[in-house]
């Protein structure tokens, strides 16, 4: 069940029986030469489709844009502030909140988001415990990214080993790929450039400072990745296993003390 595609009476029917509503979490970024700006947007949205199938679940609209001032030397990157991007969420759960809505499952397709919108949960604990009198006792938030899902982590690493990267990765490639199929592979690349253990953890989140330096150090905007090794067939097999594992997560989210 899509919210958009809803209308209000079925979300007061949807509150009888479920009080939980799935938020894909994306950002409209440079991906690479090979990958679509909407790539972080396309996949989560796509996932939360699927378990929303699979669970009988609500999926709300995505909030597309995220927080990724790193990649705005990239034509077409449109980045939100983290102060934005959190306002953006707290206002989404109180609005729903105020309806009945108490457990809101986040499904995040960009690293940068991460901070953000862990902060955006814990102000929104912590604004609830100061009003006793709102139903803030049951409110459950719970963040999840696609690709640290159990399955999908594993089959990244068989499939791509350390060619996975950071940033325009061949497994969100291959989604969208899945999903477009006009997608072209793109042009021709260079070799790809090889990151250090170090700079993984150090850049972990998407920490990257100035977008000039990003661009520089990162011309063609792949971060550690090969994105030329993927292919529909895998795009498919990765978002049948985010799915599944998003359908067994979001269950258990359901029954969370
Ligand atoms: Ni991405």
């Amino acid at each position: 069940m899509d919210l958009l595609l809803s209308t209000w009476k079925e979300i007061e029917a949807y509150l009888g029986h479920s009080k939980a509503i799935i938020v894909p979490l994306g950002s409209v970024e440079q991906h690479g030469p090979s990958g679509r700006i909407g790539t972080d947007v396309i996949c989560p949205q796509a996932i939360a489709e699927g378990i929303a199938a699979g669970a009988d679940a609500l999926v709300g609209p995505a909030i597309a844009f995220g927080v990724c001032p790193f990649n705005l030397a990239f034509p077409g990157t449109i980045s939100t502030r983290a102060a934005t991007f959190m306002a953006l969420i707290e206002d989404y759960v109180r609005s729903l909140a105020r309806q009945g809505f108490e457990r809101f499952y986040f499904l995040n397709g960009h690293g940068g988001n991460i901070a953000p919108v862990q902060a955006a949960c814990q102000d929104l604990h912590a604004a609830r415990s100061f009003n006793p009198q709102a139903k803030a006792d049951r409110m459950r938030l719970r963040v999840r990214n696609w690709w640290e899902y159990p399955t999908v982590s594993r089959m990244r690493r068989e499939l791509y080993g350390e060619w996975e990267g950071m940033h325009a990765t061949p497994s969100e490639i291959a989604i969208t790929q899945a999903l477009h199929p006009d997608q072209t592979q793109g042009p021709r690349m260079s070799p790809p450039q090889r990151v250090s253990k170090e700079f993984l953890h150090a850049h972990a989140g998407d920490n990257h400072g100035s977008a000039e330096e990003h661009r520089r150090r990162f011309p063609d905007g792949r971060v550690g990745s090969d994105p030329s090794l993927a292919n529909p067939e895998d795009g498919r097999r990765l978002l049948a296993a985010a799915v599944a594992d998003g359908i067994s997560d979001y269950r258990a989210f359901l029954v969370e003390p």
